[in-house]
């Protein structure tokens, strides 16, 4: 009797080198793919997850029960090209005995990279500087205009000491910064080993007002959602840099606006906001000292591709019944 064949879907078109060994295709697996240049759609995606063993997603791509009742009971993994799983529901997958695949560590590096451009790009002001030469309104070199702050002998604050965040701080010491406070579930003794140097971990209240440069590195859920309000960042310096690689989610939108419109904050650098993409007529890139990425922080050849190999990878291990290589709660 003809083995029975299973079903992969993949909601995107991956990296090249992953791309090639989808298109080369995997013993008796059908792969579907969803190949146009925009992020699937939710018909689509309830369609074509009729049937399938596996999911290879996006962090664009919601999984709840809807989507898992749309496969079916025969599903086996869902596998998110991401570290982040914000946008799965867990206990759906856990209650249906569905394994999760992520894409830890990989990451990690060029994500702390981005988030360095942007604690050094808002914390100088390159946007108004950029902008001024576009504009014509580059004058006479003046002793006055366009200043910013320097990371030397400053204090910085983590929000999650975890991989990225560890990251984040080895490379800001680089730049002088005297003393590192951080925030998280539970203070972390041997990533402030690894960071080295004065690393303490403070109450919120202490990591907001003694921080000349805050970085959001946490994971977004339950405790971090809206973790950063309208208060949070009205008992911030003045001149505080705050930067956030991690989810727009973690940030109540409305309240950094607020504090941006009265003046409360010296400068932003998002790489994540709510919604992505970010409307252009939204009053957060109406602001000179807040730069804006969209969401680029693992944009990197190397990083997407490990990212896409390692999803596979998953994917394929939970398809033949396997333990996965890289499951959620590793
Ligand atoms: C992730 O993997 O969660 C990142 O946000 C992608 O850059």
């Amino acid at each position: 009797m003809a083995q029975q064949r299973s079903k992969l879907l993949v909601t995107r078109t991956l990296p090249q080198l992953s791309q090639a060994r989808l298109d080369k295709g995997f013993d008796g697996i059908d792969v579907v793919q969803w190949k146009e240049d925009c992020a699937i759609p939710r018909q689509e995606f309830l369609k074509l997850a009729k049937g399938a063993d596996g999911i290879l997603c996006l962090l664009t791509d919601k999984i709840d029960a809807e989507l898992l009742d749309a496969a079916g009971p025969q599903l086996k993994v869902v596998s998110t090209m991401s570290v982040g799983y914000d946008h799965v529901k867990v206990a759906e997958l856990e209650a249906r005995k569905i394994a999760l695949g992520i894409t830890p560590g990989v990451l990690t590096e060029a994500t702390a990279d981005t988030t360095v451009l942007l604690v050094l790009a808002a914390g100088r002001r390159l946007r108004e500087g950029v902008d001024a030469v576009i504009q014509g309104k580059w004058g006479p070199w003046s002793p006055t205009w366009l200043l910013g702050s320097q990371l030397n002998d400053k204090t910085v604050g983590i929000v999650g000491l975890g991989r990225i965040g560890v990251a984040v701080a080895k490379r800001l010491k680089a730049f002088g910064v005297q003393k590192f406070v951080y925030q998280g579930t539970r203070p972390k003794k041997e990533a402030e080993e690894e960071v080295g140097g004065h690393v303490e971990f403070v109450d919120m209240d202490r990591l907001l007002k003694e921080s000349d440069v805050i970085c959001v590195c946490c994971a977004l859920n339950d405790k971090t959602k809206d973790l950063f309000d309208y208060d949070a960042f009205s008992k911030m310096k003045k001149t505080v840099v705050f930067v956030n690689t991690a989810r727009g989610g973690i940030v109540e939108q409305e309240g950094l606006i607020r504090a941006l419109r009265e003046g409360k904050l010296g400068s932003v650098g998002l790489d994540v906001t709510v919604p992505e993409p970010l409307p252009q007529d939204s009053e957060l890139l109406s602001f000179p000292n807040c730069i804006v990425l969209p969401h680029i922080g693992s944009g990197t050849h190397e990083t997407r591709t490990a990212m896409s190999e390692m999803a596979i990878e998953n994917v394929l291990n939970g398809i033949k019944g396997e333990r996965l290589a890289f499951p959620h709660d590793s």
